[in-house]
């Protein structure tokens, strides 16, 4: 780059944001808009705009150095148009009037920006829980209607009341407050969240995903949405979702974080759980890159069974009974006899488990006590290398299972609905272990079952608290629902692959938000919200999957299984040899605009892409939809599925059925 590049470069980089604010009365919220800017030393400078012209909220643009103008509504479009591309976001602070679509056009700068669901570079901040109370008078129609719950929406501004595409939302519980009470909360709230949501949308984030399976697939979908996403940049996607952002190719970790800071990539999100046990978490953040996923010393909650054992024990979160033998520094056999022994003792034949990292095939439920030993010598004698030196014998356990994938960010744990997967290959739960041929969330448990789970990670975020485990990630309960309760089976730290597929299809809110608030410790703040739905995910995988996998045959069909509906997110997928993607733009996250839920559903159904792929790997690709009518969400998951065809195809018949 030439020297007068780079310093016009550096100029606009540090060329102030600007924001005009649009006010009518009040403008408290102006208010706290621009004392929180001020606070944090922010390089953002403010105007308001008013149309009234004794509005109080003048005396606060003064007080506080802000230049503010009178604009009566019928100069408003003069007024804008005459300082067209000046601001960087219009900001609505209780302003009282609708604003026609040429206006909107104006702000939005080029049209671009601008589509049925709203301006994205115009926001509303609205006293209700939209779309319940549109227009008016909101918070007092809310009281007068007994809501139990009310809150506050942040939206972008259409050319309809209140009605653009929600970016964030904050409720309460209402009982017992008073009508002063009941408003006073609703301001706090405003006064708080919109400052904060301001910020992002003005600063938005270069994010980079680490993975390449059906799980990161799904992730990237869900941010390329996000408001708050400058760009997005993918490490080790495959050729199924490439498309979404823009590919970084590396070898190592120290050349992913050379690339990262070059890119300026302000969060990097793990997908797997090797680069976290091998310490990427630790490496970017030592740069100053926040990283969503644990860093090395609490990857070990996975890494290392003996390690999660005893953060159970310590914190009495229970789990089965549990024998160490470890070879790691040599044979032991005393070890090994004393483990049994202990096993024999209690006449039950103990599960064999590998202590480290072994693709999750490191677990042996041997039916009797002679093949347990044979198991536990073949794992001591490096069957999954230095994994499984090092073995645990565990009592086995009788339940079903279920996974609670939860969120956490050093302070608190907020955890999504329980979700049950398929992990054995075929139809009735036989045939042997994958990595999971389908699932479905949230699970069918019973309300006391739901109660002992709630305990249960109660316990754990108090374990969490305790120990001071200082990371920002996810802490994924591998759960036996047995007849003496909910006990762990494991910890995983990450999200589970099929799991975040369905738990993604449930949430409500903005991904990348929920990242940004756990990278700020301001988890607590953030109401998850899920949808009253049920989401299912079918694995199709490729014959011979776990072991030898068919590769290279040509999937047809894709395009045709759009129809029905479902989102497609690929795993074992690449494209024919020297084919580009059809409409392959490293810049699609640029250009992305204001969504809602009918237009949000493009980045997992980009049909374009779904052409002239292979399979390349054992599951190939998920089909996931979510609905209130279970019967017909299965029966279009299944109706793509056999549309879908390619050499080998496998899949299991019964999700969500058993
Ligand atoms: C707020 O309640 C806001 O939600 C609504 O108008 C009110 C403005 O209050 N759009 P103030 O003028 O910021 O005090």
């Amino acid at each position: 780059m030439s020297e007068r590049c780079l310093k016009t470069k550096a100029v606009l980089t540090a060329m102030p944001k600007r924001v005009l604010i649009l006010a009518s009365g009040n403008g408290s919220n102006f208010e706290a808009i621009v004392k929180y800017f001020q606070g944090k030393g922010l390089d953002v400078a403010f105007e308001l705009l008013c149309d009234k012209k004794d509005a109080y909220v003048f005396k606060r643009a003064k007080k506080l150095g802000v230049p503010s103008y009178f604009v009566e509504f019928e100069s408003l479009y003069d007024f804008l148009n005459a300082r067209k591309g000046k601001y960087n976001l219009y900001v609505l602070a209780g302003f009282m009037r609708i604003l026609p679509e040429k206006i909107l056009k104006i702000c939005a700068g080029s049209g671009k920006f601008y589509t049925d669901a709203g301006c994205c570079n115009i926001v509303n901040i609205h006293p209700s829980l939209l779309p319940k109370f549109k227009g008016k008078d909101a918070i007092k129609r809310a009281f007068e209607a007994k809501e139990k719950k009310t809150g506050v929406t942040v939206h972008f501004v259409n050319r309809n009341v209140d009605s653009g595409w929600i970016i964030e939302q904050k409720s309460f519980d209402t009982k017992g407050l008073s009508f002063t009470q009941f408003e006073d909360s609703i301001h706090k709230i405003e006064h708080k969240m919109y400052p904060e949501i301001i910020e992002n949308l003005l600063f938005k984030k270069r994010v980079l995903i680490l993975g390449g399976g059906a799980r990161e697939n799904a992730l990237a979908a869900n941010i390329c949405n996000s408001p708050y996403l400058e760009k997005l940049y993918l490490a080790g996607a495959n050729d199924g979702f490439k498309h979404l952002g823009e590919t970084v190719d590396f070898t190592g970790y120290k050349e992913l974080l050379e690339k990262s800071l070059a890119l300026k990539i302000d969060l990097l999100v793990v997908g797997a759980e090797n680069p976290l046990c091998e310490g990427i978490a630790d490496i970017f953040a030592a740069k100053g890159i926040k990283v969503i996923g644990a860093n090395k010393a609490w990857a070990r909650l996975e890494g290392s069974k003996s390690f999660a054992k005893e953060f159970m024990l310590k914190n009495g979160i229970k789990t089965a009974d549990y024998k160490i033998i470890d070879y790691s520094a040599g044979e032991n056999r005393a070890a090994f006899d004393d483990a049994f022994n202990y096993f024999l003792k209690k006449a039950a034949v103990p599960v064999i488990k590998a202590d480290g990292l072994a693709l999750g095939k490191g677990v042996c439920i041997a039916e009797n006590i002679n093949d347990a030993k044979l198991a536990a010598s073949e794992f001591l004698a490096g069957k999954f290398g230095s994994a499984s030196k090092k073995i645990l014998l565990e009592e086995r356990l009788f339940g079903r299972e279920v996974s609670v994938i939860s969120l956490w960010d050093g302070k608190t744990l907020a955890s999504f609905p329980p979700a049950s997967d398929y992990k054995r290959l075929l139809d009735g739960n036989n045939g042997v272990n994958t990595g999971g041929m389908g699932a479905y969330a949230p699970s069918n448990i019973s309300a006391r079952e739901r109660n002992q789970i709630k305990k249960y990670l109660k316990t754990l975020e108090m374990a969490l608290l305790e120990e001071k485990a200082d990371f920002c990630g996810v802490v994924y309960s591998g759960l036996i629902l047995t007849k003496d309760g909910v006990q762990v089976l494991e910890y995983n730290m990450r999200f589970g692959d099929p799991e975040c597929q369905v738990l993604l299809e449930l949430l409500e809110n903005d991904l990348l938000s929920v990242f940004l608030a756990m990278t700020q410790k301001r988890l607590f703040d953030v109401d998850l919200k899920f949808r009253r739905k049920k989401a299912y995910c079918l694995v199709l995988a490729s014959d011979g999957y776990p072991e030898s996998p068919k590769k290279g045959a040509e999937i047809f069909g894709l395009n045709e299984a759009a129809k029905f509906g479902c989102k497609l997110y690929f795993a074992g997928v690449k494209a024919l040899p020297g084919v580009v993607l059809r409409n392959f733009n490293p810049n699609h996250a640029d250009k992305k605009m204001p969504v809602n839920e009918n237009t949000k559903k493009l980045s997992g159904l980009d049909r374009e892409t779904f052409e002239n792929l292979l399979t390349n790997g054992g599951r190939v690709l998920n089909i996931v939809k979510s609905g209130s009518d279970d019967k017909k969400t299965l029966d279009d998951i299944y109706k793509a599925a056999q549309v879908i065809s390619f050499d080998g195809k496998i899949y299991r018949k019964d999700i969500g059925k058993c």
